[in-house]
């Protein structure tokens, strides 16, 4: 499965943040917002990897990640030069994608929960037509919604409802089999000019085969594309971190947790860094676990 995280977009919403760098290279606590999509298509298993952003931010973002080795992964990068849409992430990525599935993550999508990499894994070997990932919010019209009926299966799906059917968001993470390309070609540009990602799912859903996993309690997502909402994450992470002396998103770690970088790599990115408590933590991390 290849992964793509789409980090493009003006970040108008951030302005004056983001007038003169990348929303997803802001801060979310201790790292950049960018860590924590990455962090999820490495912890679903994910390593060939192509981040999209705009011409401007495409270079800093290289220069933060590079070509991925020293994470284990295979770090590609494009260049989405208008806000086209989501979907337009699956035509730009075509190459990159190559027929087969692939799991898109949007730039500002912060997930964290117990036991999420075994839904990560599990959605993927069951992975059939489309798996998205629903989360009950208090502002519905905020989001794609997604109507389920008594036995959970999705009915109907909806951009951003005036008068949403249901609480249920649709994240902005999405697991596609190999037909997804084929369907953004078919996509005509909606009313604000854009290629819809709730199109390509409403499609999988007119075949049958666009399928729901509910993120429930004691699950948490954040989008970060809001003053408030990129502080109350970064409030969520300080609090995690401080209270259980873990890190959340620590891209390191979790390379080295899955077996793709051995203790050493880590403790040499840590010693580059070692005037951080990042840095710190990877050092101590490659001890405990080298
Ligand atoms: C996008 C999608 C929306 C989804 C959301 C998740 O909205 O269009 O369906 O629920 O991401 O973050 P945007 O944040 O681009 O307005």
């Amino acid at each position: 499965m290849k992964g793509i995280v789409l980090a493009g977009g003006t970040g108008s919403r951030l302005y004056p943040l983001t007038k003169a760098t990348s929303k997803q290279l802001l801060a979310v606590y201790d790292k950049p917002m960018v860590y924590y999509p990455l962090s999820v298509l490495m912890l679903a298993g994910i390593r060939e990897i192509l981040i999209i952003s705009t011409p401007e931010s495409v270079p800093p973002l290289r220069a933060l990640l590079g070509d991925g080795s020293e994470l284990g992964l295979d770090i590609s990068y494009a260049e989405q030069d208008q806000p086209r849409g989501i979907a337009e992430a699956l035509l730009i990525g075509a190459d990159h994608i190559d027929g087969q599935p692939s799991a898109l993550i949007l730039g500002d999508n912060i997930f964290h929960g117990a036991g999420f990499p075994r839904i990560l894994r599990a959605a993927r070997e069951r992975l059939d037509g489309c798996t998205l990932f629903g989360y009950p919010v208090s502002d519905p019209e905020r989001y794609g919604i997604g109507e389920t009926d008594a036995r959970g299966a999705l009915v109907s799906i909806e951009e951003k409802p005036l008068r949403p059917r249901s609480d249920n968001a649709i994240t902005g993470l999405y697991f596609y089999d190999s037909d997804a390309v084929e369907i953004a070609r078919g996509l005509e540009p909606s009313a604000r000019g854009e290629l819809e990602i709730t199109d390509v799912n409403k499609e999988y859903l007119k075949q049958g085969r666009a399928n729901l996993f509910r993120l429930g309690r004691g699950f948490t997502w954040l989008d970060a594309g809001t003053h408030d909402s990129l502080l109350a994450a970064s409030q969520y992470v300080q609090v995690i971190e401080q209270r259980q002396s873990v890190r959340v998103a620590c891209l390191e770690e979790i390379a080295l947790r899955m077996g793709y970088i051995d203790a050493e790599q880590c403790r040499r990115t840590g010693e580059e860094m070692k005037n951080s408590e990042y840095g710190r933590y990877l050092v101590q991390l490659a001890e405990t676990l080298g």
